[in-house]
């Protein structure tokens, strides 16, 4: 990780990363005190097999913890009873250990056992108070190469009874260490691979082209879009166990965090929040499945706007995706496209139908969904036929 600690960025976790790191839990935690809440999620610990020593080590490490286990994507509802479980013990430190949803509950359940009230109270656009920044120490340790949750200053929280998903916001909420170990991710089912693979994709080149992107984390996430663009398809495709492979994906989901932290999102992104707010469809394929469509008409827009700007950062990625060389920024921006249509066809992500979204929902997600900080706003009738499409 010599290029992240190279670069000097303000408001990053201590980032611990590398193939077996995992084993330095403890003497990390013991470096906050004695008594640990420690969140997973339903499974993939427990599929990894690198969960089963730890409660030994935690032992030998004199650390006394209490362990939940979470479901689903947070709720205001499983937040706050997780907090009022565990307001009158002592809680030194918190760690999550699992997919972006379980480390936004450790992140919220660390910011929340340091304040009063509901969740639902510091949530924006939905709350009255604002968030102090006082936590819980929180330590975020993904199993899954997604959302890059472990390096952003926020958590999504969602109540889909009244179709939202908002975020519990402040700087200080970023993880005090983002502990990543890429073997974690080596028994992840292929749908979970792809579809978290596609999240951080989409994260990677939505910050990189937006319209608040001020390029001095350029290196960095067009190394992470290149390493992205090499394992996706290969880790797709029978090479799941290929560590390297793992620990570049891991590496595009860490770096998709940090930019996105400083640079926001696309369109891609503008649909799919209140896409998964109104309807069961899992991010990572809700993204997934956007992210060809909603391109389509961006690279239209900007190349018929004339917007040279836009059109060289989509050139940068067309370049690294394609490994062409010799043409201009319009080449490119059509090379980027036509790699994002090849990962479209190879790896057949569902109809969102099938996740439960229906027809009811689209006129809802139109009237929510914007197109946040890309180069191109897309018009409702756009995002209309992309919905569409991808219903
Ligand atoms: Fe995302």
């Amino acid at each position: 990780m010599e290029s992240l600690s190279a670069l000097n960025i303000i408001g990053l976790p201590e980032i611990i990363f590398g193939a077996g790191k995992f084993s330095e839990l403890p003497k990390i935690m013991q470096s906050y005190g004695h008594n640990a809440l420690i969140i997973t999620g339903g499974e993939s610990l427990k599929k990894s097999g690198r969960g089963d020593a730890l409660p030994l080590q935690l032992n030998q490490a004199q650390i006394k913890f209490k362990a939940v286990s979470v479901w689903n994507e947070p709720t205001t509802q499983a937040i706050d009873a997780i907090v009022s479980q565990f307001r009158k013990i002592p809680v030194d430190v918190i760690v999550a250990i699992g997919g972006g949803s379980v480390i936004d509950f450790g992140k919220a359940v660390s910011a929340m056992l340091a304040s009063d009230g509901s969740v639902k109270d510091y949530l924006e656009d939905v709350g009255t108070k604002i968030p102090s920044g006082a936590k819980v120490p929180f330590i975020a340790v993904p199993t899954t190469a997604g959302t890059g949750s472990e390096a952003t200053k926020n958590a999504v929280v969602c109540d889909r009874k009244e179709g939202y998903k908002k975020s519990l916001r402040h700087d200080a909420y970023v993880p005090d260490v983002a502990l990543v170990d890429p073997e974690l991710t080596l028994t992840l089912p292929r749908h979970i691979t792809i579809a978290c693979g596609l999240d951080a994709v989409s994260q990677l080149i939505e910050s990189y082209t937006s319209t608040k992107a001020d390029g001095s984390i350029d290196p960095l996430v067009l190394k992470a879009l290149s390493g992205a663009s090499e394992s996706l398809l290969p880790l797709a495709l029978g090479q799941s166990n290929d560590i390297s492979l793992r620990a570049k994906m891991s590496y595009a989901a860490l770096v998709s965090g940090i930019t996105l932290s400083r640079s926001g999102l696309g369109a891609v992104h503008g649909i799919a929040g209140p896409l998964g707010g109104l309807s069961p469809v899992p991010h990572g394929i809700a993204c997934g499945k956007l992210l060809f469509p909603v391109m389509t008409f961006v690279i239209k827009k900007i190349i018929g706007e004339n917007n040279i700007v836009a059109q060289k950062r989509f050139a940068d990625i067309g370049k690294i995706f394609s490994g062409d060389a010799g043409g201009d920024d319009i080449f490119y921006c059509k090379q980027f496209l036509g790699v994002l249509d090849k990962w479209t066809r190879t790896l057949k992500l569902p109809q969102l139908s099938r996740f439960g979204m229906t027809a009811a929902h689209m006129e809802k997600i139109i009237s929510l969904a914007d197109s946040k900080n890309s180069p191109a706003v897309l018009s409702k009738e756009e995002i209309k036929v992309i919905l569409e499409v991808v219903r």
